[in-house]
């Protein structure tokens, strides 16, 4: 047993309880504090606040350390698939083969929207953003399929909405994008594994199939797997803050779409790309710019460094810095950013004002410039994000579902308006 914390308040001793992770995580447990003292904590943006337990995800952010369920992402990044890892997060284990082969059925299953729903895309611009249409079309599905009112996850249907959600989130993307092009809609085709098909539904035109090179399809599935979980990101804690007043699972990752398309969370991918084309439009080698991201006053951010939790590197920025590098060669391509991108990391590295704030390639630094070479337009990176993410959302969803004691997440603030007015009516306010 773990001794318990003492703080001081207006004199009085309160003692509060701490717990402790499996991986020696430890925490004061606040819940009894308001009881017994009258106070809150505050703590902006939520830095030292631990909103739940889980057992999804762990990250070391000094020493650059992230599992799924205790599995090392490099393990799993290696050897494993998109598929696979998203059946491990979810059901909380790696599935054995009969398993895996009934979870990729029920995504063939589900891989069609319900034809309906394309009614919907023709409400759209054709300048919309994909996010603005992933997220309207996750909560439309669920219009259409009955049963999506909250009870215990563990009843059957919760199997076919987390299969059918990862599964038609490709299908709405490719969708999104065919229709903003004015293109022919492609179907999925069954006898496609997961990636394979989202490509497909993307490049494949009604005459001939699009190629689905190797190497590409394991660079997207690996983009995928690499964002498939994070712990208690913004949009992450978004999902189970819906989730946590009982909403449905598609409301729930309507809500973390939405949160994770700021250029600060899963936006920053399309941001670097954006800086990139910026700083190469300009002529910069990439130094002009590391010295105004030092400066607030030029309100410029080293888009893709940096991150909340990650101290050191980020495991899967190096992982996908990897992947760039072999693929665009495997493709011979030359892309100019890349290049760009280098120069600003090697210079960042060395500078003392980023080594300072710990601040390294996150996630979104290199992912772009994958996805550039596979030929997926800008506007969608975040998209490309919110497909990996689903099956972190779905679990951390049915991690609240499963533990009944969940109480609906209902923060407290601290006033700092007006102390009591009166109403003053029009004819006195002069
Ligand atoms: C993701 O949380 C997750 O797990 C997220 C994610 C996931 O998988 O879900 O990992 C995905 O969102 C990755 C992060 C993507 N965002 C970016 O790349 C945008 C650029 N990075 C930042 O804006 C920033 O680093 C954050 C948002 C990622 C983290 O912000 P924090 O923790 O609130 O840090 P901060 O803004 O308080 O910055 C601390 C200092 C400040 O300087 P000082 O006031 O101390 O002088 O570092 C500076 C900041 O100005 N700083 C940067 C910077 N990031 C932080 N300066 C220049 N360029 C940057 N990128």
């Amino acid at each position: 047993m773990t001794n318990p914390a003492r703080i001081e308040l207006d004199g009085q001793s309160v003692e509060l309880p701490v717990v402790v992770g499996t991986e020696g995580e430890k925490a004061v447990d606040i819940s009894s504090l308001r009881d017994v003292s009258g106070y809150i904590t505050l703590d902006d943006g939520y830095g030292n606040t631990g909103s739940c337990t889980s057992k999804i995800t762990f990250i070391d952010g000094e020493k650059g350390i992230l599992r799924y369920r205790g599995i090392p992402i490099e393990q799993l990044a290696g050897q494993s698939t998109f598929i696979e890892t998203a059946y491990l997060l979810i059901y909380g284990r790696l599935p054995h083969a009969k398993e895996l082969q009934r979870f990729s059925d029920l995504l063939t299953l589900h891989e069609n929207l319900h034809e309906d729903m394309k009614y919907h895309f023709e409400g759209f611009p054709s300048h919309a953003h994909p996010m603005a249409i992933l997220s309207a079309m996750i909560n439309a599905s669920s219009c259409f399929y009955p049963g999506m009112e909250i009870g215990k996850p563990t009843a059957p249907y919760f199997d076919q909405h987390a299969a059918r959600l990862i599964s038609q989130v490709r299908t709405i993307a490719a969708f999104s994008y065919r229709k903003t092009r004015g293109l022919p809609i492609i179907y999925p085709k069954p006898a496609n594994k997961y990636t394979a098909n989202f490509l497909h539904m993307m490049f494949s035109d009604p005459y001939q199939d699009y190629e689905l090179k190797p190497e590409v399809v394991r660079a997207l599935d690996l983009i995928f797997l690499l964002h498939a979980d994070h712990e208690q990101n913004c949009s992450t804690s978004t999902v189970r803050m819906v989730a946590s007043s009982k909403a449905n699972l598609m409301a729930s990752a309507a809500a973390g779409v939405c949160a994770l398309w700021g250029p600060l969370h899963g936006g920053a991918n399309q941001a670097v790309i954006e800086m990139l084309e910026d700083i190469q439009r300009s002529g910069d080698d990439g130094s002009r710019f590391i010295q105004e991201a030092k400066d607030k006053r030029n309100g410029k951010r080293l888009m893709g460094f940096g991150h909340r939790v990650y101290k050191n590197h980020d495991p899967r920025a190096k992982i996908i810095r990897q992947t760039c590098n072999t693929l665009l060669k495997s493709l011979q391509i030359q892309d100019p950013l890349l290049d760009i991108a280098f120069r600003l990391e090697e210079a960042a590295l060395k500078d003392d004002y980023f080594i300072e704030r710990k601040l390294y390639p996150n996630v979104d630094f290199y992912s772009g410039i994958i996805m550039r070479a596979i030929g997926i337009p800008t506007e969608l990176f975040t998209v490309i994000f919110a497909i990996g993410r689903m099956p972190g959302w779905i679990a951390n969803f049915k991690e609240i579902m499963d533990e009944s004691k969940t109480r609906i997440y209902r923060p407290r603030q601290i006033y700092m308006g007006p102390t009591l007015n009166s109403y003053v009516p029009m004819k006195d306010r002069g």
